[in-house]
């Protein structure tokens, strides 16, 4: 009789946790061994249920182990006996290009934190500015109400001001890129975390994860006296559907949840900011809601903001002087930003291959011809919208009820 897949999660997850127990004191060929066998327990799991839906997470966690595993036997080969902690292994974050702090106990402790997430955690400071985020205008303002004013002028709030700020809509809209556009405003520290491979990155750590992640977050605050922007994409993925998950998902919640309670009931010198960003905001329970104040709808672009993005996206394009933007807009009516920014790069594409296609693209000075209405127009028509008209009802029923601005 075979084993139910419970029980192999069960085990899968045991060994995971022992593994990484030992592997932090130190213990490789312990360790080395726990981790065989989570790997051994996830890939029999998958064997034995090919159809189930979370393989796919099963088995990034099985190759993260066997990297783990190679990695300690190199540092074997390297130090005589003690391996690398996993906690040694990375370079330090650097959020601001401000170059390191200097070698205090605290900065260490900063320093070692961050070496914990360098995987987890974007390093370069993404460089948007506001003008590049087209419409969005609710967003953007509440972004700036909430982050960006208080920051500057921290003394006009004295009722506070809020912490959490939950972009939510379809994809290809814009959530992304407003957290990019505010964090390239803030003098600080932005800390970029993909929610989805911080759990599935170590078996049954995403709980300490989770709080060592805002530990980071709050010692670069204090430590530095700078604020810190911590943007968590896709943040539905840090709610299991299922209580019995590998990575004990409702501890990572709960987790999760008193985190925020901490930077919302924080005295107002703290600078420490929470923006999710989700296309399933209805994947989240209320408790979870309630630590965003501010749930903003990021939706599909309107007319004026469709003609806008023509306008920004062919700007880099050679046109016909007579390009009919607000047609194009009126007829990409249901498109997303992404969806627009796609089309001008595929007449763009339609040109160039044109010239190769003539043979004449080596010659010297030889340039594609201009771009024109009817280019566009053709795209569209064997293009459809990557939002469908179904989902973006269930954007407006979910927004009626819990949008909050
Ligand atoms: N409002 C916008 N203004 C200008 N460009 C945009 C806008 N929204 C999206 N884009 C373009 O589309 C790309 C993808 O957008 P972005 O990553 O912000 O979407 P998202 O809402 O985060 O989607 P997902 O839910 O899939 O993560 C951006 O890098 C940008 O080039
Ligand atoms: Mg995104």
């Amino acid at each position: 009789m075979s084993l139910a897949p419970q029980e192999l999660e069960n085990s899968a997850s045991k060994y995971a946790a022992e593994a990484i127990r030992l592997d932090s004191q130190g213990s490789r060929g312990m360790a080395i061994q726990s981790y065989q066998r989570a790997i051994e327990a996830l890939v029999k799991l998958v064997q034995i249920y090919p159809d189930y839906k979370l393989n796919k997470v099963y088995m990034e966690r099985a190759n993260a182990y066997q990297n783990r595993i190679k990695a300690l036997q190199m540092s074997h080969g390297l130090e005589d006996d003690r391996p690398a902690p996993i906690e040694s292994k990375a370079e330090p974050v650097n959020g601001n290009g401000k170059g390191s702090a200097p070698a205090s106990h605290k900065s260490a402790n900063v320093e070692t934190l961050k070496a914990d997430f360098d995987d987890l955690v974007m390093k370069d400071k993404p460089k948007v500015s506001w003008d590049e985020v087209i419409g969005l205008d609710d967003a953007k303002r509440a972004i700036r109400e909430s982050i960006v004013y208080p920051m500057k002028r921290p003394d006009l709030f004295p009722l506070g001001w809020p912490r959490g700020i939950l972009l939510y809509g379809p994809p290809g809209c814009g959530k992304t890129l407003l957290a990019a556009a505010a964090a390239a405003e803030i003098d600080g520290y932005f800390i970029n975390v993909d929610a989805a491979s911080m759990m599935s990155k170590w078996l049954g750590e995403a709980e300490k994860n989770i709080s060592k992640l805002f530990t980071m977050a709050r010692k670069l605050n204090e430590s530095e006296g700078v604020p810190v922007l911590l943007f968590i994409d896709e943040i539905d993925s840090l709610l299991g559907q299922r209580n019995s998950e590998v990575g004990g998902e409702v501890r990572v919640k709960n987790q999760f949840l008193t985190e925020m309670d901490g930077i919302n009931g924080k005295s107002k010198e703290s600078q420490l900011y929470v923006i999710g960003a989700t296309n399933k905001p209805w994947s989240l329970e209320a408790g979870f809601l309630r630590r965003f104040q501010k749930r903003i709808y990021v939706t599909l672009p309107d007319g004026a903001s469709r003609t806008n993005l023509f306008n920004q996206y062919t700007r880099p394009l050679n046109t016909e002087g007579s390009l009919k933007i607000e047609e194009l807009a009126k007829i990409a009516d249901g498109y997303s930003a992404s969806d627009i920014k796609d089309i001008c790069q595929s007449v763009q594409l339609r040109v160039v291959n044109e010239l190769f296609e003539s043979g004449k693209a080596m010659e010297a000075n030889a340039n594609p011809r201009p771009v024109s209405t009817t280019d566009f127009r053709e795209i569209l028509k064997v293009r459809k919208p990557s939002v469908s008209v179904d989902m973006i009802r269930a954007y407006m029923r979910w927004s009626d009820q819990f949008k909050a601005l």
